[in-house]
């Protein structure tokens, strides 16, 4: 329903012109001056305003003004009297849509109201199609950022099922995988680098291993010594691990990490014998906290070493096999963060 208000201070206009518009179906109210027109309009807006020019102790003029301090859309049409061009041009310039000389005519007057009224409903359609759209835009966003956490949860819980099958597999190391992830986690927080960065060093570190499953049992829990044929099997799994992980929807540099974990910065790595910058600094963070856990905790060939001589030998060999900066970090976290190893599954976030 299109709602009208009439302002005028003659009774027989006001009048005559609600009469002309409740018979074309409108919604009219009528005011005697221009200061009670402003109090109906704050109290509801109108669709359309139809005042005088001239009245007693506010004009229409500045009727229209307050009304566009409050509202851009409202059709304001003016009357008067005094048919100038002055007048007309402060009318439009002070925000009229149309302007009426009076008297009044008729059908001149139902023309104009029509004209207004179609551009009313144009500028209702308008702010509909806008809510319409801000809505569609919401509900988009949320259904990717929904979408984008089902992933991250479901990237999350492919980590952990990995993580387990390769514990299982080689249940001597067990918890092995998670000490390397929260200790490489811990080193590149040390290092500065950024959240994401180092929750996704932590969820590398937690399947690291995951090649292993391609090694037979007997040869990663056997005790004693293991030859030659037996070392090439074991080295391996970390190809395999790249080779498996690089098909799996996983960020970039997941699988190339795995597949470098046990090269060195001097070369003397496998599988690809890697030198520097040829190494991801994800996988120098991975070899450094793999060393030092390894060192630190029993193997079935071996008691555990202790935390000193595993700083020993990352010292020994900074520069040489080991990036510097991650074996600060490292040694850092140990003598003044007082770091011990942690096995606890720590809640997988990775970036996408
Ligand atoms: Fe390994």
């Amino acid at each position: 329903m299109i709602r009208i208000l009439i302002v005028d201070d003659e009774n027989s206009i006001r009048l005559t012109l609600s009469r002309f518009l409740i018979k074309e179906g409108f919604s009219v109210d009528i005011a005697e001056n221009a200061i009670v027109g402003m109090k109906m309009f704050t109290e509801e807006p109108y669709d359309i305003v139809v005042s005088d020019i001239i009245m007693p102790k506010m004009t229409g003029i500045e009727l229209m003004e307050y009304i566009r301090t409050i509202d851009k859309q409202c059709r304001i049409l003016i009357m008067t009297g005094e048919a100038t061009v002055e007048t007309a041009a402060r009318a439009v310039s002070a925000g009229a849509n149309g302007y009426l000389n009076k008297p009044i005519l008729k059908d001149a007057f139902l023309e104009q109201i029509r004209s207004n009224v179609k551009a009313v409903e144009a500028n209702r359609q308008k702010a509909k199609e806008e809510i319409q759209q801000v809505q569609y835009t919401g509900m988009l966003e949320s259904t990717v950022a929904e979408s984008n956490e089902t992933l991250k949860r479901s990237m999350a819980s492919i980590i952990h099922l990995l993580s387990d099958v390769t514990e299982y597999r080689d249940p001597y190391t067990s918890g092995h995988q998670r000490r390397v992830g929260n200790l490489a986690a811990s080193i590149s927080r040390r290092m500065n680098h950024s959240k994401d960065f180092y929750n996704m060093v932590r969820a590398i570190g937690y399947i690291h291993d995951i090649g292993k499953i391609v090694v037979p049992s007997e040869i990663l829990t056997k005790p004693g010594k293991i030859n030659d044929i037996e070392f090439k099997l074991i080295q391996m799994h970390a190809q395999s691990g790249c080779d498996m992980l690089k098909h799996v929807i996983l960020p970039k540099n997941f699988a190339t990490t795995v597949g470098q974990h046990h090269e060195r910065m001097d070369g003397s790595g496998y599988p690809n014998r890697l030198k520097g910058n040829e190494i991801l600094m994800e996988a120098h963070i991975l070899i450094v906290a793999d060393v030092v856990e390894t060192m630190m905790t029993h193997r079935p060939y071996r008691a555990a070493l202790g935390v000193d001589k595993a700083l020993e030998e990352i010292s020994l060999y900074r520069l040489t096999k080991y990036h510097p900066e991650v074996v600060d970090a490292c040694i850092g976290l140990f003598v003044e963060e007082h770091y011990s190893l942690d096995d606890s599954l720590s809640e997988i976030h990775i970036p996408l």
